[in-house]
């Protein structure tokens, strides 16, 4: 879910419903937005998306200088008017919206026995226990911290009172930022909801309690002590942050690969010296490294399962966990344990999750990540941060391209520190780094794509193969696939093919193999294999792999490079397939069904 909230001069209104259209990459199943005047409260939400709610809005008199709005991806109750944020009291005094899930909702709804609740979510406790310490005398902002006291779970709030020119923001695990401008003030999930009105943030943490007032803000800590937090400039441009002219985001940071290539890499690898600097990380900061740990969900999962295969190349012991599941049983670590939590947005529940179950083992923890003073990047020791700049489409695609292109810089450096030296293959691999932005451009420009998308869109399902670094390829090319399509699509490493997958191959199952440039002879037995059962071939290779031309139906071309750069060539090819499968199919590319960008629970 996404919150966001504003106080200040002039009408409250537009300004949140944009902020929510920004932050629909965090949900879009329904949305509200509540403003304080000299009426009271006006509250106003939909189920749908949120041109449902930009609907009611234009027709409705909500008006104030103040207020909040919430755009929801569902986790307590079905998508209804109902159970849209904002949720008020029975008084309608206060009016809130949170993202994430208060644990103790169940115990503290029966402790509010006598109040009628509206709505099937966690959330609606929130305001009824306001409700109680303001009748029992308490002002908006002790009525807010004592309802705080209460909870627990996960959560960002924010809220207004009626007769309050306050607005009062809260986070425990959840994300929350606030915005300053000269004559108005912000909180947000993220950075996009008011990127457009200032790029002055204030990262708000756990346990803080911010008021904002038409004439300036306030952090304390939950005793009411003021407490410092600084004031940071953000460097993206508020363009990036819209469509700028194509049809859907995911388009859009397709096509921005080469630019955000060469952000993640500028300055970050010397073709003279053969020698990667990540300057965020001090020297020599793992030269007791004896294991890694990769944990990450959904795409960063694919990059991480990329770089357990680079890390070993290189010597290095490491494994990819998912980490919903290394959360709920961390396996052994140590302080010789390096996790690395890869995760674009920095505040996926599973991730965070498995980062703090290994508090207290000794283990080394690092955030690799897109976004500046995300959860993560405050509960890891050490940072490094792709610079895709944001993501907004709900599948992942540029984000995928630089998490791997800084795993490579970070696999290189960690091959220096554990094993000292500097690896042979350095130097042609900086040299492919170099020109990588370049040939994602290429394959920009002479990809074969369409016709593939033409001819398969309606086939009955897709299976995507490939070795080693092809293997999470492959996988990341079926996610995005069905994600986006609907259809079902199935990636798993080309070595599986005879034992299983192979029964479900026919002649209505187009099979996508992705060569890289090591055992490509090994996945081109597969390729004959499903040739012989009628199966269509689309192969996605490097210019000069010639032999596979006999064995497949079509070949998505891309430049001969270094095998640890090849699979993000061949990623590119097969996110075109996909979005140009599912604009056949004219599905709703930037809000497939069912899923969020961010996903803060568990
Ligand atoms: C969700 C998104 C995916 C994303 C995954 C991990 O499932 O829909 O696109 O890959 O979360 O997100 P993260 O921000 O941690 O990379």
């Amino acid at each position: 879910c996404g919150i966001t909230a504003r106080v200040g001069r002039g009408d409250a209104v537009d300004e949140l419903v944009s902020g929510l259209r920004n932050l629909e990459y965090r949900g879009y199943d329904s949305a509200g937005i509540a403003t304080a005047n000299a009426d009271g409260l006006d509250v106003i939400k939909r189920a749908g998306e949120i041109d449902a709610l930009c609907d009611a809005v234009s027709t409705a008199s909500i008006r104030g200088r103040i207020g909040v709005g919430h755009t929801r991806w569902s986790t307590h109750g079905p998508p209804t008017d109902a159970n849209a944020h904002p949720h008020t009291d029975c008084l309608s005094e206060v009016a809130v919206v949170h993202n994430g899930i208060i644990d103790n909702h169940a115990e503290l709804k029966s402790e509010l026995s006598t109040h009628e609740f509206t709505s099937e979510t966690d959330t609606e406790v929130v305001p009824h226990l306001i409700e109680e310490f303001l009748s029992a005398g308490y002002s908006p902002e002790k009525a807010f911290r004592r309802a705080i006291d209460r909870i627990s779970g996960s959560y960002a709030i924010a809220a207004v009172f009626e007769g309050s020119d306050t607005v009062f923001g809260t986070r425990s695990g959840s994300p929350l930022v606030l915005g300053r401008s000269e004559d108005r003030f912000y909180l947000a999930s993220d950075v996009p909801a008011f990127l457009e009105y200032t790029d002055e943030v204030v990262y708000v943490e756990d346990g803080d309690v911010v008021t904002m007032r038409p004439d300036g803000y306030a952090i304390t800590d939950g005793d009411g002590v003021a407490v410092d937090r600084p004031v940071e400039t953000v460097e993206w441009d508020p363009n990036d942050a819209g469509k700028g002219g194509y049809d859907h985001y995911m388009l859009k940071e397709i096509y921005e690969q080469p630019t955000a290539l060469r952000q993640t890499i500028r300055g970050r690898s010397n073709q003279l010296d053969g020698r990667v600097e990540l300057e965020e990380l001090p020297p020599g900061a793992f030269s007791d490294v004896r294991s890694v740990h990769l944990v990450a969900m959904g795409t960063s999962y694919h990059a991480a399962m990329y770089a357990q295969t680079l890390l070993a190349e290189r010597g290095i012991t490491a494994q990819a966990f998912l980490s919903g599941e290394y959360g709920s049983n961390p396996p052994p670590a140590d302080d010789g344990t390096l996790v690395i939590a890869v995760s674009q947005s920095g505040e996926t529940a599973d991730t965070l999750s498995a980062i703090r179950s290994v508090q207290g083992t000794g283990a080394h923890t690092l955030a690799l990540t897109n976004v500046v003073g995300s959860t993560l990047t405050r509960e890891c020791e050490d940072t490094v941060y792709i610079r895709a700049g944001p993501e907004i489409g709900v599948a992942a695609t540029k984000s995928f391209s630089a998490q791997v292109a800084t795993l490579i810089l970070l696999s290189e450096r960690l091959s220096r520190d554990v094993r000292g030296g500097t690896p042979a293959a350095t130097g042609d691999l900086l040299d492919a780094l170099s020109v990588l932005p370049d040939d994602v451009q290429r394959v920009l420009d002479e990809s074969t794509a369409e016709s593939v998308a033409k001819a398969y869109h309606d086939s009955e399902s897709y299976f995507f193969i490939g070795r080693g670094i092809g293997h999470p390829v492959a996988l990341e090319g079926a996610l995005k696939f069905k994600e986006i399509t609907y259809d079902h699509a199935e990636g798993f490493s080309a070595a599986e093919l005879k034992h299983g997958p192979l029964a479900l191959v026919t002649d209505q199952t187009p099979v996508f193999a992705v060569f890289t440039g090591r055992n490509d002879t090994k996945t081109l037995h597969n390729v004959k294999e499903v040739r012989a059962r009628d199966a269509p071939v689309v192969a996605v290779a490097a210019d000069g792999y010639r032999e596979v031309d006999d064995y497949a139906d079509h070949v998505l071309r891309v430049p001969d490079t270094h095998h640890d750069v090849a699979g993000i060539l061949a990623n590119v090819q097969l996110q075109l397939v996909s979005y140009l499968a599912a604009d056949e199919l004219s599905r709703p590319i930037d809000k497939p069904r069912n899923l969020a960008k961010s996903v803060t629970v568990e």
